[in-house]
């Protein structure tokens, strides 16, 4: 209960070592399991995964590839049953197809990259006496791909921008990709972020206005590394200019309908989302909180005009599921209060820590009627609602170490950014270091809290982990014992356990070790205390974790992901072993013989 809660309560577990094994490793004392694979069938037609005879149908009616955000939502009076929704971010053809040449990529190929691309809503059942999770053929589970019906909402919805030939309304996009981190809303769906869509593009444009547009977005000339224009024109730039303008966006799908139309949110913004997080205020405000995981990109908020209504109600829901349509976009802008310390190396004495303040400056406002508000000058509403960044660059927002997940925590409201890394960090006339992103070549990012006055325009935040080797002088854990931490990289999702603790997953350790789950304690005494709870194979990252009083959840993604990935000889063969090609799966943990995660 809450009232036990604090003083790091819940990290009661000894701390797994930096390694490199082909294995997801725990502490001692817990078991694992793998809950779903790439490729395990989600439905009782679907055929069983044959990684030599795989087709566009199967992959359509099975679990997708790279498992990313992970929400685990309870099926109401059904005890331990639950929805598990997952997105899947991208392909890695190089361990999806036998023999595969990039040059030679086929119709079906890319037939199947799509199909294996969005998201998975499966029914799992727990096991009595142990934290496994199995998948059910439930009668909500549903594959949504890169080519399921989308409806645009939100100010930019028809607008020009976003009409194509096939779509002359505006209106309806088919598909979503690259979904990266996303977030259960309380009203009972999940919110998903469009990351990386640039890399499904290729194209310029003559006019030096889209010119701009495209290269802001990081679209340009060169193949995409999943080449589908070759094989669908609408995501070649020069056949169909405003396809790129209908990814970038928040989606929001409603696992309890299987057969509603997901929605895509303009009034948030376009640009690469990590996901959105919501936090509710106490008249009801709704406040998205999201990151553009771009080097030197910004940290966003939305904030609703329309109150949450409580209760799980038709009428509730419905109302809902509109909240993010209306309401005011805000981008960041930070500033430290000790900016004659900063020199780039980080090296601020500890107990001094990175603090400041904050500004959310308004950019775009959603009217209850559908219309937008430009708050940017030289800007309509539309151009901000889908160049969100241009807007972001107008009005000096500040230019941070890559924001991904962003998240307030349930118990104390404050607001927490992973911002993973950012190599370029004052190099090549690139913006230098300050106090919030205080090293130049940031190979290992930083943890950023914020104490927001959340429906307002003001904040004050610290660093409460400066990332790292902990031997390293330019580390930062919050002030806590250094020779008392694991070392930690690049954190990226960020989740909270039932007593407040904030554990990361990390992507990209750049500490030659592979990447992991981490605790972090909040409060008291023990605050900046860092524990490695666990780590993914070779080349993979981890990400979308769910921590419960019985489990932990982990999403295993591309595994065997490295500098030399080859289909002939993967670095993983994880999670089937012997000579099979790696699998993104997730994973469930729990204490060995029952038991609460971290209590002792
Ligand atoms: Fe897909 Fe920003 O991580
Ligand atoms: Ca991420
Ligand atoms: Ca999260
Ligand atoms: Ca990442």
């Amino acid at each position: 209960g809450s009232s036990e809660s604090g003083q790091g309560m819940g990290t009661g577990f000894a701390p797994v070592a930096p390694n490199t094994e082909d294995a997801v490793v725990i502490p001692d004392g817990y078991e694992q399991g793998v809950v779903i694979r790439w490729g395990d069938p989600l439905f009782e037609d679907a055929p069983e995964f044959d990684f030599y005879g795989q087709t566009p149908a199967a992959q359509a009616k099975q679990f997708g590839y790279n498992n990313d955000f992970a929400g685990l939502l309870p099926i109401e009076g059904q005890p331990g049953k639950y929805l598990l929704v997952v997105n899947h971010e991208y392909s890695t053809e190089v361990f999806m197809f036998p023999g595969y040449k990039p040059e030679a990529i086929s119709k079906e190929q890319v037939e199947i990259a799509m199909a294996a691309h969005g998201l998975s809503v499966v029914e799992v059942h727990g096991e009595p006496g142990t934290g496994q999770l199995k998948p059910a053929f439930g009668k909500y589970n549903r594959r949504i791909t890169a080519t399921t019906e989308f409806e645009l909402t939100g100010p930019a919805a028809g607008s020009d921008l976003l009409k194509t030939i096939a779509d002359p309304t505006g209106t309806k996009v088919l598909g979503t990709i690259n979904n990266c981190s996303g977030g259960v809303t309380p009203w009972g769906t999940v919110l998903s972020g469009e990351e990386n869509f640039n890399a499904y593009f290729i194209g310029k444009a003559a006019d030096p206005v889209s010119a701009e547009r495209l290269d802001r977005y990081g679209i340009g000339e060169s193949d995409s590394p999943h080449f589908w224009e070759k094989f669908d024109k609408r995501f070649d730039i020069a056949a169909e200019p405003n396809e790129a303008n209908r990814f970038g966006w928040v989606v929001e799908v409603d696992p309890w309908d299987p057969q509603s139309t997901p929605v895509k949110h303009t009034a948030l913004g376009r640009f690469k989302h990590e996901a959105a997080n919501i936090h509710v205020t106490a008249d009801g405000t709704v406040v998205a909180y999201s990151g553009d995981d771009e080097r030197f990109d910004y940290m966003y908020k939305f904030v609703s005009t329309r109150k949450i209504e409580p209760g799980t109600g038709a009428a509730s829901r419905r109302h809902n599921r509109t909240i993010l349509d209306a309401g005011t976009l805000y981008v960041a802008k930070l500033t430290g209060d000790h900016p004659d310390r900063i020199d780039g190396s980080g090296t601020i004495p500890s107990d001094q820590g990175f603090t400041g303040k904050g500004q959310w400056i308004p950019i775009l406002r959603a009217g209850e009627d559908g219309r937008g508000e430009s708050l940017v000058d030289g800007m309509t509403a539309e151009e901000v609602a889908v160049f969100t960044r241009l807007a972001g660059d107008k009005v000096g927002a500040t230019k941070m170490d890559r924001p991904e997940d962003f998240e307030a925590s349930p118990k104390t409201g404050k607001v927490y950014v992973a911002l993973t890394n950012n190599s370029k960090r004052g190099t090549d006339g690139e913006a230098a270091a300050d106090e919030a992103n205080p090293r130049n070549e940031n190979k290992n990012g930083q943890v950023l809290e914020i104490t927001d006055d959340h429906a307002g325009t003001e904040f004050t935040w610290s660093l409460l982990l400066v990332c790292g080797d902990p031997a390293a002088a330019d580390t930062y854990f919050a002030g806590y014992d250094k020779t008392e931490v694991s070392p930690i990289s690049c954190p990226d999702n960020l989740a909270f356990d039932p007593y407040g603790n904030l554990w990361i997953s990390t992507d990209g350790n750049a500490l030659d070790a592979n990447d992991g789950l981490f605790a972090v304690v909040l409060d008291g005494d023990r605050r900046g205390e860092t524990k490695q709870f666990l780590s993914v194979p070779v080349g993979g990252e981890t990400c979308g974790p769910v921590i419960t009083e019985e489990r932990v959840i982990v999403c295993v993604q591309h595994p065997g992901e490295t500098d030399d990935a080859s289909v002939e000889a993967p670095a993983s063969h994880w999670p089937d072993g012997g000579t099979s090609q790696p699998r993104p799966s997730v994973v469930a943990v729990w204490k060995a013989g029952g038991g609460r995660i971290g209590v002792e």
